[in-house]
This record gives C-alpha cells, structure tokens and sequence, in this order.
C-alpha cells in the first residue's frame, strides 16, 4: 500500500508511520510526504528519513480551488492507493477527496463527533469533559467529518492543560494511526491476492 501523507506541522504522528516502516512493523510505502506551507518541520523529517517531500503552498495560489487542483496533482504523481492527513490544517475538495477514490484518513485528537475544528483539544477541555480521545476517520469535505474507522479514549485528570492533555493523547492517537495502517494494509494485500 502506497501512502502520501500530508502535514501542516510538525509531524510526529508522521513519524511515528516512519519509524514503524523502518522498524518493519508497519508493511506500507510513504511514497511522499506534502506540506501546504513551506518551512515545516514534518518535511524536514521526512526528507532526513529519506522520504521524497513536496510543497504546495495556500498562500501562493490565487484561490482554494486553484491550490486544490495543484494539491490534487502533486499528491497524484505518486500514485498513492490512501492519502493521510496528519495533522494537515486545510479542508481539501470533494474533488480531491474522489481523485483518489475517497481514501482519505484522517486522525483527531477528539472522540468525534464531538469537538471537531481545530481545536478539538481544547474545546473538549473547555466543555469539561472527563473523557476524550482520538479517533480514525475516513474524512469527506466537511470539518472532521465521514465514516469512523478507529477511536481511543483517554481520561482527563486534574489540573490538565490543553499542551499536557494533547501530548497524552498524541501517544495514544500516534498507536491507533499505524494499526490502522496496518489493517488496512492487510485488507488491500488480501484483496489483491484473495486466494
Ligand atoms: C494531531 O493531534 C492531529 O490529530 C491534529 O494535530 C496533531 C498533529 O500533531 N490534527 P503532529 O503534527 O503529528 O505532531
């Protein structure tokens, strides 16, 4: 299974997805790794674990829909069977989503549908719950919607700040993106060979 991941950040659900190819844990390919700003530390680690990068920045494109059709080409010259968005901070099309088949993951650092947005953390914190989580998802066009595919729960404590709270969570949302990955791995390799 080829993968493109896409980041807007730092990348350590990414690579957590490296680490465990390198490990052979994990029986994918990172084709290529995508950012939608320059300067980010996600590329920076992809292009030091050898990982092909590429750049398709927001703020040079005249519109959404332009960066849209260049994201959707970049993404499509590797080929990919799943494209990831780990921690990528831009709604991408419908458009984009069916050029490649509606395999689009998504991860969350909330139990959705509660607390999408990008500050999932956070409002879930605000609101006061006392469980929260991540969650796995097929994403559609909307804001952290579409089929749920995998979702953990962790416990907020007491005192918890937003950073102390997302770093917990990140540990245990880094361990449900790469069993997805493998799951879904398995299912493609067994659809191709089913006997
Ligand atoms: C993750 O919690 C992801 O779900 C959210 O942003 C975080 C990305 O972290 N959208 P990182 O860039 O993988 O460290």
């Amino acid at each position: 299974m080829r993968i493109v991941v896409l980041v807007s950040g730092t990348g350590s659900n990414l690579q957590a997805v490296i680490d465990a190819v390198k490990e052979g844990t994990l029986d994918i390919e990172i084709a290529a790794v995508g950012a939608d700003r320059p300067g980010t530390y996600g590329i920076e680690r992809s292009a030091a674990a050898g990982i092909p990068t590429f750049v398709v920045d927001f703020k040079a494109h005249p519109d959404r829909a332009a960066w849209n059709d260049a994201l959707a080409e970049a993404v499509a010259a590797f080929e990919p069977d799943l494209v990831l968005s780990s921690g990528f901070m831009r709604i991408v099309s419908a458009d984009f989503i069916d050029a490649f088949g509606g395999k689009y993951l998504n991860t969350h650092p909330a139990l959705l549908p509660s607390f999408p947005g990008a500050h999932g953390v956070r409002d879930a914190l605000a609101y006061g719950v006392k469980v929260t989580g991540c969650t796995v998802h097929w994403a559609d066009a909307g804001v952290d919607t579409g089929p749920i595919i995998a979702q953990e729960a962790v416990a907020v404590e007491d005192g918890e700040t937003e950073e102390s709270l997302h770093e917990r969570i990140k540990v245990v949302e880094r361990r449900l993106l790469v069993s997805t990955l493998a799951s879904l791995a398995a299912e493609q390799k067994a659809a191709a060979s089913p006997n």
